[in-house]
């Protein structure tokens, strides 16, 4: 049961929450030339500080109601799973309906830190009530990986979308996983197609960043990086990018994307935004023809030079004791109101 309507490019407000970093823009300023620019989609999170009350007044104040798509997450923190009631998930829906300022969310994403702690059937069925009830019309997931995916299908969940990391660094939904999920009618949502930004001119022929990274996202993607092998291996495949930006008069983060969007069963990339800076390449990459199968190819063949990121999707990010499971935070829902 794919979602009824989508852009191919989702505006993703993470980084418009508090605490991303130093060079974030007004969100209003930002949400507004995004709208002005055609963009109807946009991604947010229980768990992003502020986001939703901001989307839930920028669609207020432009009338949008109706035409354009808030997909939140539901994010119960993991210290609340053992306990989660269907009343939790209940509050949860209704908290994220005041703040959006709707009757009913467009699309819950549903996200569980510890797949060991059971509970997450439980907590869907919860939300498919909500469903029935009116104030859910889509339910997604996010980070779900393959067995779980298959688990949460065979329970009966109406799964529309599921939202996980996808670039070229880190092709962890091929296989198997886009294939189920494409069986089941099941929107894959990519999140991470340029990176946090180091799949762009901007680091193309640059040391790495010293120091600590300006942003969570530059964190989160440095260690995906060393998966690769290092800096060098970036490095190689920015050029590879670079070659196929000269070739269409682009750029190397529009074609990063542009290669995530070719990916099996994705529908659409979320891409980061702070400010209005990629604006225009954001509308480049929604507007432009698709990438061909030779530049496809082309770049599947230097990305076959390095190692894969390994496990399956989110295994890396779920192991509290590794290093991408260290620089999660797992407890982001309890201090908010
Ligand atoms: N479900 C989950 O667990 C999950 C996790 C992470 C993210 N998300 C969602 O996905 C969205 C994307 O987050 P992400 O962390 O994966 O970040 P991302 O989209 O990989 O990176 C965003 C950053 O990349 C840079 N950038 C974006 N477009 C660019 C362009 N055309 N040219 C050059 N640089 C560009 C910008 O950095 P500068 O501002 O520095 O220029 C921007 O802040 C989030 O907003 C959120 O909605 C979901």
């Amino acid at each position: 049961m794919p979602l009824p309507y989508l852009d191919r490019v989702v505006v993703g407000c993470w980084q418009l929450a508090e605490g991303h970093g130093t060079n974030v823009e007004d969100g209003r300023a930002v949400l507004d030339a995004y709208a002005a620019a055609g963009f109807r989609v946009f991604d947010a999170a229980d768990i992003y500080t502020g986001v939703e009350t901001l989307l839930g007044d920028f669609v207020a104040a432009h009338g949008l109601a109706g035409e354009v798509r808030v997909h939140t997450k539901l994010v119960p923190d993991l210290a609340a799973l053992s306990t989660l009631t269907a009343d939790d998930v209940a509050r949860a829906v209704d908290r994220s309906l005041a703040r959006l300022r709707v009757d009913a969310l467009d699309l819950v994403q549903f996200h569980w830190w510890d797949l060991a702690v059971p509970g997450y059937l439980a907590a869907l069925d919860a939300l498919v009530e909500q469903r029935r009830q009116g104030k859910v019309r889509e339910i997604g997931l996010t980070n779900f990986d393959h067995a779980r995916l298959a688990e949460i299908l065979d329970h009966g969940v109406p799964v529309a979308s599921l939202q996980a990391q996808a670039s070229l660094l880190d092709r962890r939904t091929r296989g198997a996983f886009a294939e189920l999920a494409a069986a089941h009618g099941v929107d894959l949502l990519a999140y991470g197609s340029v990176a946090g930004g180091l799949l762009s001119d901007a680091w193309l022929d640059r040391p790495a960043p010293a120091g600590t990274p300006e942003n969570r996202s530059l964190v989160k993607y440095l260690l995906v990086v060393e998966e690769l092998g290092g800096w060098d291996a970036l490095q190689a495949l920015l050029r590879e990018l670079r070659a196929v930006a000269d070739a269409r008069g682009s750029d190397v983060a529009t074609v990063a994307s542009a290669w995530c969007l070719r990916q099996p069963g994705v529908r659409a990339c979320i891409v980061g935004v702070r400010s209005r800076r990629h604006l225009t390449r954001h509308v480049e990459l929604r507007d432009a023809q698709e990438l061909s199968e030779a530049e496809v190819a082309r770049l599947e063949r230097a990305r076959a030079a390095f190692p894969e990121v390994p496990g399956e999707v989110y295994a890396l990010e779920r192991d509290r004791e590794g290093r991408h499971g260290r620089v999660m935070k797992y407890g982001l829902n309890e201090a908010r109101p």
